[in-house]
């Protein structure tokens, strides 16, 4: 496996699996809109010029982007043809949509004022290869406001599993703090990283599973074992979590939120 690229995920599947939750996804995204709504009120672009909301998903920020920054032109990008569908009908904003990859955007070099994303860097197998496209994308004095996942993020899922099945992945990698700032410092020259824990309660680990599902985010690793699982070791694993039960609110999952700060596009 090649050293940049610690998940080896398809693009096709993480299309296919995001598009297809689009209908659900809104119900089940909380996390995805604490976040979204934290990294808006954390955004210090001027008001005015052009923005890409990058990865858009649903389009849950864009209204939002739309009145906080009152872009000249704003633009959505997701891979998933079935997330823009879903965006467009139903947020409506006025916004120029585009199916495309976040390392290949089919927009012209330093044409963008601002880049704001929220929750997908850490779909994609080289974040330098998007640092290095996102400062492409970027004017000079242009900036990039994401938030992403690290390192300790389903931490108590990972340890349960590695509890009931030993030496078999079920958990997405995250990369720590120190390798996403020396990926994204491959495009900008400053790069800010804050990490914030928050954690979720569940009524049980099904819970959580069953949420990953509906938001087309489960293990998507292409090395991971497809096969049955062995018996017993599903119950195994939630015996193993339910050990993280507080009777007061359920079951936790820890997720590392880091709100990344990047100016400096290196052109
Ligand atoms: C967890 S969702 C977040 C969506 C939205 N930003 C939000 O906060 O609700 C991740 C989104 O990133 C998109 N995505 C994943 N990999 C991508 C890539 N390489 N290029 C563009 N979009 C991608 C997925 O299709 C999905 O819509």
């Amino acid at each position: 496996m090649n050293a940049r690229q610690f998940n080896q995920v398809s693009r096709q599947r993480v299309s296919d699996d995001f598009g297809a939750a689009a209908e659900t996804y809104d119900e089940a995204a909380r996390l995805q809109q604490r976040v979204a709504l934290d990294l808006l009120a954390r955004m210090k672009a001027p008001s005015g010029g052009v923005g890409l909301d990058l990865g858009c998903g649903t389009g849950f920020s864009l209204p939002e982007l739309e009145r906080q920054l009152a872009p000249e032109e704003l633009i959505a990008a997701d891979l998933s043809p079935g997330m823009i569908d879903y965006a467009r009908a139903h947020r409506g904003v006025d916004a120029r949509w585009l199916v495309a990859d976040a390392a290949n955007v089919p927009l012209a070099s330093g044409s963008l004022d601002w880049i704001q994303s929220s929750l997908m860097i850490q779909w994609c197998e080289d974040t330098g290869a998007v640092a290095r496209e996102m400062a492409r994308l970027l004017k000079p004095g242009g900036r990039a406001h994401l938030a992403t996942l690290v390192d300790g993020t389903l931490t108590e899922l990972e340890s349960a599993w590695a509890e009931a099945d030993p030496g078999r992945r079920h958990v997405n990698r995250f990369l720590t703090r120190a390798e996403l700032e020396a990926r994204l410092a491959e495009g900008f020259e400053r790069v800010t990283v804050d990490v914030e824990p928050l954690v979720l309660w569940y009524p049980d680990v099904m819970a959580l599973l069953g949420e990953l599902k509906t938001l087309g985010a489960r293990y998507k690793d292409e090395h991971r074992h497809r096969g049955a699982l062995g018996p017993g070791r599903l119950k195994a694993m939630c015996r193993a979590y339910d050990r993280h039960r507080d009777p007061r609110y359920g079951v936790p999952a820890t997720w590392q939120v880091a709100f990344v700060h990047l100016t400096g596009p290196r052109q």
